[in-house]
């Protein structure tokens, strides 16, 4: 097959990262007879450095012509303790998220054997945890009108908004992976408080008589952030907005001591996008030592979401493991020896 891929790179360890999962995306190309074009762009606070805009239109029509785009990561200390910056690197990412109908957040949070003792919580409660956390990405208090300051400046405002129609589209999504899983769907709101909820709650009844064989429960948002700490286990696919999704895809990603190996997916209208779950991690920006295991797996996403690629994506799923069974990994997850981000791109790409 021919595929275009865009590669964005974005802020921090992006951009080294980024460059391993396409020397692993090139050996399964190699492997497996495909041509994958990959083409680079700028986005975030290296965007905003070279043209102003932390998402340039260059950029985004550059996703809409591929088939698919392998994200880094945005986000740089010097607009972090800068509350009143004009331009901001996270403002190019949600631009992206819009442009793009990127309405699903998917966070698939799984354990590996080998990382238990890095998890904050006893293994007994985590080993064997298998979920995935779908996030509404496209609307909610992210994105609500009105927003902003009254004249005098002493009162700030956010809208929570949803309608129907985007609840349903998100529900529908996280409805057929449940039926692909293991037919539990947990919808997390706060219908107690938030008029939003009580819609969202509404909607999504209306569409289990769709979904027979899917058992459905509801969760108030705190009391999900706290069952996810305590019964880890017992979630199979997790649907929630915006906001709520954020802050639990967070704390799920924590919980197997995995965070440097956990990839996710942004789907929607257009093109997706495949991206690490860690953050620009700027202290390690240019040093070599950033795990790249989180980006090389949401390359495995990309091939099977975006390029129907199910083999391969099974290849460098198989591949990753291997590298942490021989302990080929950099020095956050590492017991013995510490590799570099080069070297353990080096060896994933040798050893296909
Ligand atoms: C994420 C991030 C972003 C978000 C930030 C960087 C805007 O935390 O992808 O989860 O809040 O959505
Ligand atoms: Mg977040």
């Amino acid at each position: 097959m021919d595929a275009k891929i865009a590669v964005l790179a974005g802020d921090g360890i992006g951009p080294e990262i980024v460059e391993q999962a396409v020397k692993v995306l090139e050996a399964i190309g190699k492997k497996f007879n495909h041509h994958f074009h990959f083409t680079n762009a700028p986005v975030g606070a290296s965007a905003i450095d070279k043209t102003g805009n932390p998402f340039p239109d260059d950029t985004y029509q550059l996703c809409m012509n591929s088939d698919a785009v392998l994200f880094g990561a945005i986000g740089d200390p010097k607009y972090d303790n800068d509350p009143k910056a004009k331009v901001r690197p996270e403002q190019g990412l949600l631009a992206m998220r819009k442009k793009l109908g990127l309405y699903a957040n998917i966070r698939p949070v799984s354990t590996f054997p080998s990382l238990l003792h890095k998890s904050p919580l006893r293994r007994d409660l985590v080993e064997g945890a298998d979920f995935v956390v779908i996030r509404e990405l496209t609307g909610g208090i992210y994105f609500g009108e009105p927003r902003g300051r009254s004249e005098d400046q002493d009162t700030a405002y956010d809208t929570l908004i949803y309608t129907r129609e985007e609840i349903r589209r998100i529900t529908k999504l996280a409805f057929e992976y449940a039926e692909k899983r293991n037919k539990r769907l947990t919808v997390v709101d706060k219908a107690n408080v938030l008029a939003s909820s009580r819609l969202w709650r509404e909607t999504v009844q209306e569409m289990v008589p769709d979904y027979k064989d899917i058992e459905v429960d509801y969760m108030f948002v705190d009391n999900a952030a706290m069952q996810i700490i305590q019964w880890p286990k017992k979630f199979d696919v997790m649907v929630t907005e915006n906001m709520f999704g954020d802050i639990l895809s967070d704390e799920a990603s924590v919980i197997t001591g995995s965070l440097g190996l956990l990839p996710s997916a942004s789907v929607g209208i257009h093109t997706s996008v495949f991206e690490p779950i860690h953050g620009s991690y700027p202290q390690a920006a240019g040093k070599d030592i950033a795990n790249p295991l989180a980006t090389v797996l949401s390359a495995a996403m990309l091939l099977e979401l975006a390029l129907d690629l199910t083999d391969e994506a099974a290849a460098v799923r198989h591949l990753v493991d291997r590298s942490l069974e021989a302990g080929v990994v950099t020095e956050d997850i590492t017991q013995g020896k510490a590799y570099k981000t080069s070297e353990v791109g080096d060896w994933l790409a040798a050893n296909l």
